[in-house]
């Protein structure tokens, strides 16, 4: 394969990644530019790694957008992130389709303005049948608000009398996720040096590999992604197992 920056065994790429897209708004500070210069250019991030991922063979990537915090920032600043949503989909869903990108969202993505609503709604059903890179963007996402549901929808099912107190186990609790689609991810980026979750993904993550970038997200790009990934290669997973 060409342009490959590390020795990556492309036969053991990790199927699952997550990123916590992180650091734009220093990125941009440190140009002295405002912070949605760096979210846009941060879009452009997004694609690289979109397309890298394909190309490697990753199978599934889940990309932590906008948060159920995020809504705490300006409210410049998120309309901003809101129009760069709806502008990225409206651009690349011909190319997304085209690469065979299957789109996906985690969160509760009806309290995103209508617009937004409207564009993910079109790109999930335009994609549902393709068979490459799943992407799922964590847009009004919160691993605990992901688990607070879940345990609701369960109990309910539970007072319906539709399952037993007894079926309750692992596998009951993530198919009542708003990431049932994709398996756990096997390695966490996150960008910015920065090293919490930031409730990204609490139940998911619990075996996953996780690698701290010490550049922002606008600088990050398909070397740096193939770097994560022969960090991660180079690690012993043991499942809490000895091995
Ligand atoms: C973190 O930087 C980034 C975000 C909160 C948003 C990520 C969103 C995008 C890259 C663009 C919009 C999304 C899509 C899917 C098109 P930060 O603002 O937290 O940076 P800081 O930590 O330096 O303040």
């Amino acid at each position: 394969m060409e342009n490959l920056f590390y020795d990556i065994n492309l036969d053991k790429v990790p199927a699952h990644i997550a990123i916590i897209m992180d650091g734009n708004g220093r990125w941009a500070k440190s140009r002295f530019m405002p912070r949605t210069y760096g979210h846009k250019v941060g879009v452009e991030t997004i694609r690289k790694v979109v397309k890298e991922c394909s190309r490697l063979g990753v199978k599934y990537l889940t990309l932590y957008a906008f948060s159920t915090e995020n809504w705490k920032r300006p409210k410049e600043e998120v309309s901003a992130l809101m129009g760069l949503l709806v502008k990225y989909l409206r651009n690349e869903l011909e190319e997304l389709h085209k690469n065979n990108v299957k789109i996906l969202t985690i969160g509760d993505i009806s309290k995103l303005p209508q617009a937004c609503i409207e564009e993910l709604d079109h790109a999930k059903e335009k994609t549902k049948d393709n068979t490459g890179l799943v992407m799922s963007l964590a847009l009004n996402y919160g691993g605990r608000n992901d688990l607070v549901n879940a345990v609701k929808n369960i109990s309910q099912e539970v007072v319906d009398g539709k399952i037993s107190v007894d079926d309750i186990g692992d596998d009951l609790i993530s198919s009542h996720l708003s990431t049932k689609e994709s398996p756990d991810p096997d390695l966490v980026v996150r960008t910015s040096g920065e090293q919490r979750l930031s409730n990204f993904l609490l139940w998911e993550l619990a075996y996953s590999e996780f690698y701290f970038a010490d550049i922002h997200w606008p600088d990050f790009d398909e070397k740096e992604l193939q770097k994560a990934i022969f960090a991660y290669q180079s690690r012993d997973r043991r499942f809490g197992g000895i091995k």
